[in-house]
């Protein structure tokens, strides 16, 4: 058997293009086009090249985008004050903090301060509790990506054996809930699993999200798998890999995602829909923020 590559290039593109035609819509409409706030704090390189592929990426689609460039030593207060104006500014519908923040920052307290109605990466409180009821207002983007590539290739969650590896915030944990909301049987492995084969073996679908090389093998995973590889590790020789060891899984799955051109695309591409989706939500009519939701039982009815 050999793998059907899944192109997550073209799926992200045809999602770019369908969000071209969403902010157009709006436009047309007479409404405030899409407006996107991204802070970067420190000048870690790798993200560097994701804020300016996001930035791009909105310039591509008609997103407006302001980026916010602190250096690491910068206080949290002036970054909370900037994201508290962001919150209170029309013209942003979503704002982004880029992670990782510098060591001293306290994450939570960062990510907590950003609206849960501007929370295009899913990370808020309110977000993360809307996934585990079921149900939440901007899922987090790359798992969202990882729905999106199964969606179009007609894979079905439904029963099916999905196990995930990595139980980070970012990807695995939302993921895990993402997949269970569409009635999956979901296992979390994680870096402290003992034998991680005895459960990757059992997967109809493996997502891995783990952020080591190679550590899928070929006999950890069953004939037939679907194998949606997360990682994005840079070899000592500047070679991009992800966590599956590609070349022998390529041989024993059903569909799998190369790195580069699989999973990374799609993380852009649904922060763009996450940022129309909020646009979009902001200029409803009977829009009610989800502060005034919880503030008042009246206004939520
Ligand atoms: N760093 C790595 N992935 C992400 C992501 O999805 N969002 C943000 N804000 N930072 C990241």
């Amino acid at each position: 058997m050999t793998a059907k590559l899944i192109d997550g290039v073209a799926v992200a593109q045809k999602i770019r293009d369908e969000c071209r035609e969403r902010v157009q819509r709006i436009i047309a409409q007479g409404g405030t086009p899409p407006g996107l706030a991204v802070i970067i704090v420190g000048s870690d390189p790798a993200s560097q090249i994701y804020v300016r592929n996001k930035i791009r990426a909105c310039a591509n689609v008609g997103i407006k985008s302001f980026r916010f460039d602190y250096p690491a030593d910068v206080s949290q207060d002036t970054v909370i004050d900037q994201i508290m104006q962001l919150n209170d500014d029309p013209a942003v519908h979503g704002i982004l903090v880029q992670l990782p923040l510098p060591p001293t920052f306290d994450m939570s307290r960062i990510l907590h301060s950003i609206s849960a109605d501007k929370d295009v990466d899913g990370f808020h409180l309110y977000n993360v509790g809307g996934l585990v009821v079921g149900g939440t207002v901007f899922p987090p983007c790359t798992p969202y990506g990882v729905l999106k590539l199964l969606e179009h290739e007609h894979i079905t969650l439904e029963g099916k054996n999905v196990v995930v590896v990595g139980a980070s915030n970012i990807v695995g944990k939302p993921m895990a809930l993402m997949l269970m909301q569409h009635e999956a049987t979901v296992c979390i492995c994680h870096a402290k699993t003992r034998d991680l084969a005895q459960f990757t073996i059992l997967a109809d679908i493996l997502v891995v999200a783990a952020g080591y090389p190679n550590l899928i093998q070929p006999e950890m995973v069953r004939t037939g798998a679907v194998v949606i590889d997360v990682g994005i590790n840079r070899l000592s020789d500047g070679q991009l890999v992800g966590d599956v060891n590609f070349a022998g899984v390529v041989a024993k799955a059903s569909y799998i995602t190369p790195v580069p051109g699989g999973v990374g695309p799609m993380t852009v591409s649904m922060l763009l829909v996450n940022t129309i989706t909020s646009c979009e939500r902001w200029q409803q009519q009977n829009f009610v923020p989800i502060v005034k939701k919880f503030s008042s039982a009246r206004a939520a009815t």
